[in-house]
């Protein structure tokens, strides 16, 4: 009954009491995941009275919408803005808009719909751009909000300086190096850069970094190397949650490593898997994370996770 009186009210307002004009759906541009959507819905008043927009509502946390003036006289026009955040939804996009009206029962609704695809492998070309701004963000930037110490240190860092900060196309930052800096110069070399293009990563200075970030990473730098779990009992899911999601993707879908859904993990052998994870694939950023190399994971640790990946583990097990 709900849903039908629903279905009718939706039907039912352009042709019955609507003093708005709104479009039903909005079309957004197909993205790479991760990346931001601005979009804009365009209204008018049509009525012959001037009209109060009470509030907007989003379907999304995603999604932002704003409206400037919210008192819209007789016969104007109006543009509600906002943005989309894509993070970590690959595929289809439907969120939606709800305007109301003061004094009105129901609101309008306005679908957002679009879609997002996977990042290609090859890396886009880097030459004298800002890593921090537009599509380089996807992966440079957005993978690191809200995050502190190591989480942060593999969505921001590990890319350049390596999981295990081994070094890769950057140097290795053992701990024993970073020790060796007085903590204003380690903060330094992450807030403000190092003689290098791109590495000023303090908000202060254009980067994507607060201040108690910068602190978590130095913290981390001086004082511990990549840990396998906090956790007293380890799962698939923890380790994955714990030493992949920042480059995986929380829901698996990237994009600084390539999506690993279960469809996709179960086309590829458990051996190959299994083989990925302890030899690593040299010369990319994904280290083996076998415990006799630099890693951190037993045999039996990487045998589980590869059984998480496959969704081939049906109960919690216990580590071996
Ligand atoms: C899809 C995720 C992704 C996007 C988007 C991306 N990067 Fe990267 N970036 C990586 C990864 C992963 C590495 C590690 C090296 C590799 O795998 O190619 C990296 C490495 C780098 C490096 C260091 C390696 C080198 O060759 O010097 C720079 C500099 C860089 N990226 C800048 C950028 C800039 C600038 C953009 C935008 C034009 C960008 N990146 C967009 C994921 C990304
Ligand atoms: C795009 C690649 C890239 C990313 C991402 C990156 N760095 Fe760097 N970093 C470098 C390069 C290049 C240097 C210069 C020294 C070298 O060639 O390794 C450097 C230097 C440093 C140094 C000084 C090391 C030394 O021995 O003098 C520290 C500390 C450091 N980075 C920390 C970080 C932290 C923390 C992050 C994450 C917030 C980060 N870096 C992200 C490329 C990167
Ligand atoms: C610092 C980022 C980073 C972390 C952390 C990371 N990976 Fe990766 N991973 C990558 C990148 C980048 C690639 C692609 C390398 C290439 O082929 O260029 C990759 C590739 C893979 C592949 C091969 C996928 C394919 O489609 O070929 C698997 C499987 C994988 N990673 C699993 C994991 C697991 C499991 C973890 C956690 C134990 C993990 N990765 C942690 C960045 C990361």
């Amino acid at each position: 009954m709900a849903v039908l009186l629903l279905f009718w009210s939706q039907i039912c307002y352009a042709a019955s009491d609507a003093s708005l004009s709104l479009p039903r759906t909005i079309q957004l541009p197909e993205v790479y995941c991760g990346e931001i959507i601005p979009y804009t819905i365009e209204g008018r008043n049509t009525s012959a009275e001037t009209i109060e927009i009470s509030k907007i509502k989003t379907s999304c946390g995603c999604t932002s919408a704003e409206l400037k003036n919210k008192i819209i006289p007789a016969g104007n026009a109006f543009s509600i803005k906002g943005e989309m955040n894509t993070n970590q939804r690959l595929g289809d996009l439907k969120k939606s808009v709800r305007v109301y009206e003061k004094d009105r029962r129901s609101p309008y609704f306005i679908q957002l719909v679009g879609k997002t695809k996977s990042f290609p492998r090859e890396h886009l070309p880097i030459e004298g751009k800002n890593m921090f701004v537009g599509q380089c963000a996807v992966c440079h930037v957005n993978q690191g909000v809200n995050m502190m110490g190591q989480q942060l240190y593999l969505a921001d860092c590990a890319m350049c300086h390596g999981i295990f900060r081994e070094g890769i196309s950057a140097k290795p930052l053992s701990l024993e190096k970073m020790n060796a800096f007085d903590i204003p110069s380690l903060h330094k070399q992450i807030s403000s850069g190092v003689n290098i293009h791109n590495h000023a990563f303090a908000e202060e200075e254009g980067g994507p970094l607060k201040e108690k970030q910068i602190l978590s990473l130095v913290k981390t730098l001086r004082h511990k190397t990549v840990k396998r779990s906090t956790l007293s009992t380890v799962t698939g899911q923890s380790l994955y949650l714990n030493l992949c999601s920042s480059c995986h993707g929380s829901r698996k879908t990237g994009p600084i490593g390539p999506e690993l859904g279960v469809q996709k993990m179960k086309k590829m052998s458990r051996e190959k898997i299994i083989s990925i994870l302890t030899e690593g694939l040299p010369g990319t950023v994904m280290s083996s994370f076998h415990s006799d190399k630099k890693g951190v994971l037993t045999k039996g640790e990487i045998e589980m996770l590869s059984d998480y990946l496959q969704g081939r583990l049906t109960s919690r097990r216990r580590s071996p």
